[in-house]
């Protein structure tokens, strides 16, 4: 049977958010992040393009929502200091067991366990995440992007990166991994997670829908979605 990708697939979880998932595969898929995400998700462009110019006019502090095992901070932090620039790096994810699996790989990253909201007083120059958009329920979208602008500097950004739906994300994920199942990505939720991210993952007419004034949408390859706002744009 074909997999329906019409709509939201809203209702499947993935198995990293069960609480009771086995420990052992969930630090496995933290683990194995950093490969996937330096295929897909290209954050080393981003860096280059949108993070390094603001670092290279004054220390700028970075806000990465939803870290997971943070790799995403960890690549930002390191590329900062490999080109001589001051960035602060915090890493932030709801998830206990992702923070507690971070904390043990350091990389000059600041990680806290705690939702947008817990976060009062503090502003960032740049506010990210990677692959969390897909995993928001409710009103979480929504709270996110208010809570983004509200984190953000004057003249800062926020860059929301994730999947867009489509058959070629599904099958090119699909084909893409499953000759790695049984070694690279063994004993990881990778795979399962990863088709079942795709599924729940929004198409760019849904989230350009979602996306509340002052947000812009647009696509990127591999099959990615990129919701932005600047501060200098928010009027327009
Ligand atoms: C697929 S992982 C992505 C991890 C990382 N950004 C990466 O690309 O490697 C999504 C993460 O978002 C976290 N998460 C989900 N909802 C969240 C929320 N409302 N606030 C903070 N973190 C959240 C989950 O705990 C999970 O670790």
């Amino acid at each position: 049977m074909s997999t329906d990708l019409s709509i939201r697939a809203v209702a499947i979880r993935e198995l990293m958010d069960d609480p009771d998932a086995d420990l052992r595969m969930l630090e496995r898929t933290y683990d194995r992040f950093s490969l996937v995400n330096s295929v897909v998700s290209r954050w080393r462009a981003v860096y280059r393009r949108e993070i390094r110019p603001r670092a290279q006019k004054q220390s700028i502090r970075l806000l990465d929502v939803g870290a997971g095992g943070g790799d995403v901070s960890r690549a930002i932090a390191a590329w900062a200091h490999r080109d001589g620039l001051s960035i602060h790096v915090t890493a932030l994810d709801a998830d206990a067991r992702a923070i507690r699996w971070a904390l043990g790989r350091g990389g000059g990253v600041d990680y806290r366990c705690a939702y947008t909201s817990d976060l009062a007083g503090e502003v960032f120059d740049v506010v990210i995440s990677n692959h969390l958009l897909h995993h928001l329920i409710g009103d979480e979208l929504p709270d996110l992007l208010q809570d983004s602008v509200r984190l953000a500097t004057a003249g800062g950004l926020v860059l929301h990166r994730d999947i867009e739906r489509s058959r070629f994300a599904y099958w090119g994920f699909g084909a893409g991994t499953l000759p790695f199942e049984k070694n690279l990505l063994a004993d990881s939720f990778i795979r399962a997670d990863g088709l079942t991210s795709i599924r729940r993952a929004y198409t760019f007419g849904e989230l350009s829908a979602a996306a509340p004034p002052g947000w812009r949408v647009r696509r990127a390859f591999p099959a990615r979605l990129e919701l932005r706002w600047e501060s200098s744009n928010a009027s327009s």
